[in-house]
């Protein structure tokens, strides 16, 4: 069991393959935190304690102590993980120990996505009860170590187990001291189309705020957040990082205290949500993936990686080879008709894609993005046959179907709307704000949840529906709801969480072999909460390869290539006007769920042969793409290169992608140094025949370039001999 209680000392060491977790109860009551870091042979190191108590000091002792659920008026003055406010007004909450239980596998977090275990060998759990005597709350600080995995995830519930309401203002889900200040920090920032470019700096003396208020995860940040080693690279350095699983509003932090030692911490974002806790009440905060590596980014990467493609993502296709498919979005736009889709669909068949997707546009009178979110109802003017009909026809030709919805949202021009006014979010009296022209369903409501719930099912019942990408197009600006009372109007973004979790859960349940593709204006809910339901997100509405570069890269600090979405699209490009080659569109998105955005029916012969040469090796090498490891060799935000590489589960396959941005004349050519092969191995080039060994491979590296002209690509495939 990767959980050792010394109960005589109550010293719980939580361990993985290569960390320790270690959390002690002091005399007092306190659950502190002694340690999280490289694995102990035990987790005694109560001897750490001393420094916390000596010194002289203007504060407390509880100022310096390193608690593990810092609540609120006890001597700390850090972000309180826990603030609830009592009937009387105050928010003093003294937590203090009272059991633990040990339990195997890992219990399910009701309605809320989070790492899972299929046997219960794989997980070992923990939990621990704290509680305030005077107000009753009672905090079950939930544990559980993936061994394999080698991650810790957290989560805290609270009850009200006391006589009087209380006001929850502050639930995180996890807050680690860490000693010292000499770290930098690493997050994911980022905007529409250029999502999750890698932010990294000391994390100097004050807090520092990664978070969104957005009612979603957001383009602008993603909630991660890292404390690295100031010597750390890709290879080397000590990581810790954590990862909310959850799509909404969060707050991921950085404090260093007066005592010059740090935090980090992640959660729901206090600013815009608190709850009301009833008497017998509980709530569930969402979960937090903790990582430790000691080996760097990469190391850290991986544990995601593994964890999230295997015990995040779920279901039918989890393991199963993504199809290709080919979307009209950046084709047609909202100009399309059945002829017109049918003349694309021609087309991909003939260069092997195996999936059609009619993009927005097919319900309503939805000509232009002004109008018919809730109304889905076929199209017949653009769609004579019916989406039944259509679907039909691409089955015909040989390829499946897919369908986009926007489920989340509503026009206020549509006749959804103009039945229901009241279901979306707004406040009384005052001006619905629109963006992109539309609103947003209230799916805090049950009925509202009902309803959509219904309108999905019809459609995805009454045709040959085998994909669904699933778009959200807009943040939340009044978020509250017209079916809560008033002191519960703060309650409303996580409802609206909770709501959609419920109605994702069902539909997915409900066809179950549907492939699902989460998309929120490109990469605007990129999060682990949604590849719980759905195991693929389309990574951005940026499309330009050279751009896509640094937004896969960066992505993949977190997340693994078999989620991104990753297509082919016109040149210039729509969003960037570059120019590229075709063959450097397929390679780049070769390095995600590879498709196509552009229209293949007006493609020249040279650009369509490579584009069915590009589909046959994503067929030939996918499951080494989708389900092997993942490591990045060059940074495209530091350098005019980029690289990664895949190497099969069973490592004998290898597929190294180096891009260059700008070529040079008169160079002598780059080489890519791989990593992570057998030293000693002989690897075949697939192509030239060419044999290395390993070593050569890793240590003297395989020279890519310079290649002529901008923006050029290869893909070298080897195999072991
Ligand atoms: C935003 C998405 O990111 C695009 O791919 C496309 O589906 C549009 N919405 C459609 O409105």
């Amino acid at each position: 069991m990767p959980i050792t209680i010394h109960s005589e000392k109550k010293l719980f060491h939580l361990f993985g393959k290569t960390f320790s977790y270690v959390l002690y109860v002091d005399e007092k009551g306190n659950l502190l935190n002694l340690y999280w870091g490289r694995k102990l042979p035990d987790g005694d190191v109560t001897y750490i304690l001393k420094e916390f108590r000596g010194g002289a000091s203007f504060d407390s002792e509880y100022s310096r102590l390193p608690f593990e659920l810092p609540t609120v008026g006890t001597g700390y003055f850090g972000m309180p993980a826990v603030r609830a406010r009592n009937e009387q007004g105050n928010d003093v909450t003294v937590l203090t120990y009272d059991s633990c239980a040990q339990v195997s596998g890992k219990p399910a977090l009701s309605g809320l996505p989070a790492v899972y275990a299929e046997a219960d060998g794989e997980a070992s759990s923990l939990v621990i009860v704290l509680r305030d005597a005077l107000t009753g709350l009672i905090a079950r600080l939930k544990y559980t170590v993936m061994e394999n995995l080698d991650v810790l995830t957290r989560s805290v519930e609270l009850e009200n187990g006391g006589s009087e309401n209380l006001n929850l203002t502050n639930m995180l889900s996890a807050s680690v001291p860490l000693p010292g200040n000499e770290y930098d920090i690493l997050h994911l920032k980022g905007g529409w189309a250029r999502e999750r470019r890698i932010v990294r700096r000391p994390i100097g003396e004050a807090t520092t705020r990664v978070e969104s208020r957005r009612g979603a995860s957001g383009h602008e940040e993603n909630p991660f957040m890292a404390v690295l080693t100031p010597d750390t690279t890709e290879s080397q350095g000590e990581v810790f990082a954590m990862l909310l699983i959850y799509s909404g509003s969060f707050l991921a932090a950085t404090e260093v205290s007066n005592f010059e030692n740090s935090r980090l911490s992640i959660g729901l974002n206090p600013d815009v949500c608190s709850w009301l806790l009833a008497p017998g009440e509980t709530f569930q905060t969402p979960e937090a993936l903790l990582v430790h590596s000691a080996e760097g980014l990469t190391g850290m990467s991986r544990r995601f990686h593994e964890t999230i493609r295997t015990r995040v993502c779920r279901g039918y296709w989890r393991d199963r080879e993504r199809p290709v498919l080919a979307n009209n979005w950046e084709a047609t736009y909202f100009d399309f008709t059945e002829e017109k889709l049918m003349a694309i669909v021609d087309e991909a068949r003939k260069i092997g894609v195996e999936l059609f997707v009619l993009d927005d546009g097919w319900f309503g009178k939805r000509n232009r993005d002004n109008c018919s979110l809730g109304d889905w109802v076929c199209n017949m003017e653009k769609l004579p046959c019916g989406i039944g009909g259509l679907a039909k026809r691409v089955n015909d030709a040989g390829l499946r179907f897919g369908l986009w919805f926007e489920p989340e949202m509503i026009s206020p021009d549509s006749d959804l709307y103009r039945a229901h006014p009241d279901w979306c979010l707004h406040v009384d009296g005052r001006a619905r704000t629109e963006a992109r022209q539309q609103l947003i369903l209230d799916l805090s409501r049950k009925d509202v949840q009902d309803y959509l719930i219904g309108a999905l099912s019809d459609v995805l019942s009454n045709a040959s529906i085998d994909y669904v990408k699933w778009d959200m197009n807009r943040n939340m600006t009044e978020y509250f709801s017209g079916a809560q009372l008033p002191e519960r109007q703060n309650e409303t973004q996580h409802r609206y969480m909770l709501g959609l979790y419920r109605v994702m859960e069902e539909i997915t349940s409900r066809f179950p072999k549907v492939l699902f593709e989460g998309c929120s204006g490109g990469g605007g809910r990129f999060d682990a909460g949604m590849l719980y339901y759905m195991p693929q997100f389309w990574t951005s509405d940026d499309t330009d390869p050279v751009e896509r570069l640094c937004i896969q890269y960066g992505t993949s600090l977190v997340y693994p290539p078999c989620t991104m979405g990753a297509h082919v699209s016109a040149s210039p490009n729509h969003q960037t006007g570059r120019a590229t080659a075709f063959k450097t569109r397929c390679d780049v998105a070769l390095g995600g769920n590879f498709g196509f955005e552009l229209d293949l029916s007006k493609q020249t012969p040279e650009d369509l042969a490579t584009a069915k040469e590009a589909v046959e090796l994503v067929k030939e090498v996918r499951k080494t793409l989708q389900q092997g490891q993942y490591t990045r060799l060059e940074n495209p935000f530091t350098g005019n290169f980029a690289a990664w590489q895949f190497v099969s589960s069973d490592e004998r396959e290898v597929v190294l992608c180096a891009y260059q941005r700008l070529t040079m004349p008169n160079a002598i050519a780059h080489r890519v140094r791989m990593t992570g092969l057998d030293e000693n191995a002989r690897y075949v080039d697939q192509e030239t025949g060419e044999t290395y060994s390993g070593a050569a491979l890793m240590y003297v590296g395989l020279p890519v370039g310079y290649l002529r002209g901008d923006f050029t690509s290869r893909i070298i495939r080897l195999k072991k001999a």
